[in-house]
């Protein structure tokens, strides 16, 4: 296990791996746990040629007491069906894939950190494995899932990261793969990314097709903390449906604090800031849990938020969700399941 200060995001990987095959003729069959190792695919497997791929992203935490735990498996596992369901694949049902995870994480528990701020990522994917080349949903799937010691998702760490408002590139379209853990979504999200990072931003903010509300935040969903109002982009089709994002709702009405799903442009979040009752922004995901936004900016236009220092909302919000993970605090919603 390497050093926790160097685990960063998604550079090492542990002993093994979770396999599951499908086939129609079989339905899901031959579950194991495997060294991990590379996989065998045809080179004309439908995953390499028509993009039929689908990923999760959850985490197991060594709790303060000992306990190894998952956060909220089911939410993940519900979304890769729907995610499936979207890209005409199939899914493991729900136990399975959990029950497999369960059981990689028991094989791999050495490699579950313990130090606050890290865990073991888990990567469930499934991917299209049939050998034909015309073009229709495949008819064999291989669900696999790997794990990943890690710390960070950004080198930035819990301190506010840059943000590019992107008004060329965007992410998805209303009836297309948005809200589905496709990995076209992440492969249509790179070149605006790098185009940022060469200016100097840790990531891009997607607007919708027209460039006029907003959706989402690099790979993260997005939070503005208005004076009388916190808002998220409501679900539309195009917006991934975030854990992170589900808990930071249930956090924030349980606070009493007045949340919003709804339309959100830049146009408000620039006239609120002009009047400096734009307070605090922030992503939510499972890599970063919450990431603050201290800066957005285009060509036009340059907003530095709370100061470019981390808010008390994403503050509380980071260590409420942190403190369930790591046991230290009551898991009143119950999202944490021991291994
Ligand atoms: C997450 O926030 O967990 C993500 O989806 C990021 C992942 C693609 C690295």
């Amino acid at each position: 296990m390497p050093d926790v200060k160097n685990l960063g995001f998604g550079k090492y990987f542990s002993d093994h791996m979770f396999q599951l095959n499908y086939a129609t003729s079989k339905g899901w069959h031959n579950g194991r746990i495997t060294p991990y190792q590379p996989l065998a695919i045809d080179p004309a497997a439908t995953v390499l040629h028509y993009g039929q791929a689908l990923f999760e992203g959850m985490k197991c935490f060594r709790q303060t007491q000992g306990d190894l735990v998952l956060f909220r498996p089911e939410y993940n596992a519900m979304r890769l069906q729907n995610g499936a369901d979207r890209l005409c694949m199939e899914a493991p049902p729900v136990e399975i894939m959990i029950e497999g995870i369960r059981q990689l994480v028991r094989v791999d528990q050495a490699w579950v950190p313990k130090e606050r701020g890290s865990s073991l990522y888990l990567r469930p994917t499934l991917i299209g494995m049939e050998a034909f080349l015309g073009v229709r949903p495949a008819s064999e799937y291989l669900f696999f899932v790997i794990c990943s010691p890690v710390s960070s998702y950004y080198s930035e760490g819990a301190d506010p990261i840059k943000i590019w408002v992107e008004d060329t590139f965007i992410r998805a379209a209303p009836g297309g793969l948005g809200a589905t853990k496709a990995g076209a979504n992440y492969a249509a999200s790179l070149k605006a990314a790098l185009v940022a990072k060469e200016k100097g931003y840790a990531q891009v903010l997607w607007q919708n097709v027209t460039h006029q509300s907003i959706e989402e935040v690099g790979t993260m969903n997005v939070f503005f903390v208005f004076e009388n109002e916190i808002v998220t982009p409501a679900l539309n089709g195009s917006i991934l449906p975030g854990g992170v994002r589900d808990c930071v709702l249930k956090l924030l009405k349980h606070m009493g604090l007045p949340v919003t799903e709804r339309e959100l442009s830049m146009d408000e979040v620039r006239a609120a800031y002009q009047k400096g009752t734009l307070k605090e922004v922030f992503g939510t995901g499972t890599a970063a849990v919450i990431s603050p936004v201290g800066e957005l900016s285009s060509n036009s236009y340059k907003m530095v938020i709370n100061e470019g220092v981390r808010g008390p909302i994403a503050t509380e919000l980071y260590n409420h969700i942190t403190g369930i993970q790591y046991g230290e605090k009551e898991d009143i919603f119950g999202w944490v399941q021991k291994v």
